[in-house]
């Protein structure tokens, strides 16, 4: 079982790889699905699918070769199939405020329902071992992001705020009923997230387990491109998702010739080196920009083998442990896999059981063992591409501590790479 994620900036090439991969897994014998997590699905257009085909499926999969199906949810679909009681709280509150019954329909569609919808059946095909391989093909960065913090943010919410809000309600309800026009949600409607909820259980470690889900980084060697593919990687290190290859896709190839693209191939190949280098352990599959757009079965499969050659897109390419605790002369340890982050993003804090890494905008939860409860953090330091927080002993209240962090710039940390000499374990692709 493999749960394969394509990530990276907009328009570098992602919707392409994920479907150009899943042409050559499907050769291979494994049942595929590729599924689109992007609300602009692209992935039928890639396939040059007819448009009336797919909306016909009403978001189910859609076979599209021997062993290879693509899905493309569809969120009206889902909010009929799965989220029928909070849809029906939401368009009543907003039908209280004034809104048209229609508008209030429409407007009920909460940000995070495709996405939860998507891990839903994520879990589901896991479960029902309906599929070998599965394919995401992920929205450009920041809507990715989102997407792998869902269920961190959706556990801390049911652990900490769901049984809240249900007492709440329930005391509550007979009192407001007489003085407020505004209802507050029933029991049908706190059943019915706990039931998505227990549907969900699981999708967090799934996610999180090294051997079955990998990352694979789409990029184009361009300054810019390179620079979101970096924050890319540490926000997944951060989220605790595994890494397992940078695609670098869009090289012009060697035998074009003509002068006027002279300037773009010496600039392509310093970022390609740059990119295999900052990268690096992570293996590098180097992509050649086509004759033209890749649509369709063949344009996939030749692109498929360009990025592979023989090897089986399958496999872990490359393993990583996000993080570990360790135990060090006498004093207890969190070491954190965080390349590439910057002094003034990082913020620690601890809060009862969980430390809450911040980086940007962007929190991660990392629920603490018992042994280092009520430990505080007490020194945190970047080397090597590792976040290492010591805890001490705590005198007081534990609660909201916090730590200044002490980082080394990114300049710092590609010289450090460079010293230390570190070049990419690269996947040898075979013509
Ligand atoms: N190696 C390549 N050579 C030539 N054209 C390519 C290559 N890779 C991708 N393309 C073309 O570039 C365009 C954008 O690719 P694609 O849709 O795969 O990118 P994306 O990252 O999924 O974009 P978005 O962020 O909008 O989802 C498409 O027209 C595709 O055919
Ligand atoms: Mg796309």
């Amino acid at each position: 079982m493999r749960i394969i994620l394509f990530a990276g900036k907009g328009g570098v090439g992602k919707t392409s790889v994920a479907a150009a991969t899943g042409t050559r897994v499907a050769e291979l014998g494994y049942r595929t699905i590729v599924m689109s997590l992007d609300t602009a699905h692209s992935l039928a257009d890639s396939f040059d699918l007819d448009r009336p085909l797919m909306d016909r499926s009403r978001g189910l999969p859609v076979e599209v070769a021997k062993n290879l199906e693509i899905q493309e949810v569809d969120v009206l679909e889902e909010v009929e199939r799965n989220w029928g009681q909070v849809k029906a709280y939401v368009s009543q509150l907003l039908n209280v405020s004034g809104l048209e019954e229609v508008l209030a329909e429409e407007l009920a569609i909460l940000p995070g329902m495709e996405e939860v919808s998507i891990l839903l059946y994520l879990n589901q095909y896991v479960k029902e071992k309906t599929y070998d391989v599965i394919l995401l093909d992920c929205a450009p960065t920041g809507e990715s992001l989102r997407f792998i913090s869902l269920p961190t943010s959706m556990e801390w919410y049911m652990r900490r705020v769901f049984h809240l809000e249900r007492s709440i309600a329930r005391i509550a309800r007979p009192l407001v009923a007489n003085i407020s026009p505004v209802p507050l949600p029933d029991d049908a409607y706190f059943q019915s997230i706990r039931d998505l909820w227990a549907r969900l259980e699981g999708v967090d470690t799934l996610l999180k387990d090294s051997k079955v889900t990998t990352v694979r980084l789409v990029t184009n060697p361009e300054k810019m491109v390179i620079k979101e593919t970096q924050r890319a990687f540490m926000y997944f290190c951060l989220y605790g998702m595994s890494l397992d290859g940078v695609v670098i896709n869009r090289i012009l190839p060697s035998e074009v010739r003509d002068a006027y693209f002279d300037a773009w191939k010496v600039t392509q190949e310093r970022y390609v080196e740059t990119a295999e280098e900052i990268f690096a352990p992570l293996p590098a599959f180097r992509v050649p920009l086509q004759q033209g757009e890749v649509l369709g079965m063949k344009g996939l499969r030749e692109l498929g083998r360009q990025i592979y050659g023989d090897a089986d897109p399958a496999k872990v390419f490359f393993s990583t442990r996000p993080y570990r605790f360790e135990k060090k002369n006498g004093a207890y340890r969190l070491v954190m896999t965080l390349p590439f982050v910057g002094k003034e993003n990082v913020d620690l804090n601890v809060s009862g059981d969980e430390l809450i890494v911040r980086v940007g905008t962007f929190k991660r939860y990392v629920p603490l063992p018992r042994s280092y409860q009520g430990a505080v953090p007490t020194s945190a330091k970047l080397r090597n591409d590792e976040l290492t927080i010591t805890f001490g002993e705590s005198h007081g209240d534990a609660k909201g501590s916090s730590v200044d962090i002490e980082l080394d710039s990114l300049e710092k940390v590609i010289q450090s790479r460079r010293k230390r000499g570190r070049r990419m374990t690269r996947i040898e692709v075979q013509e």
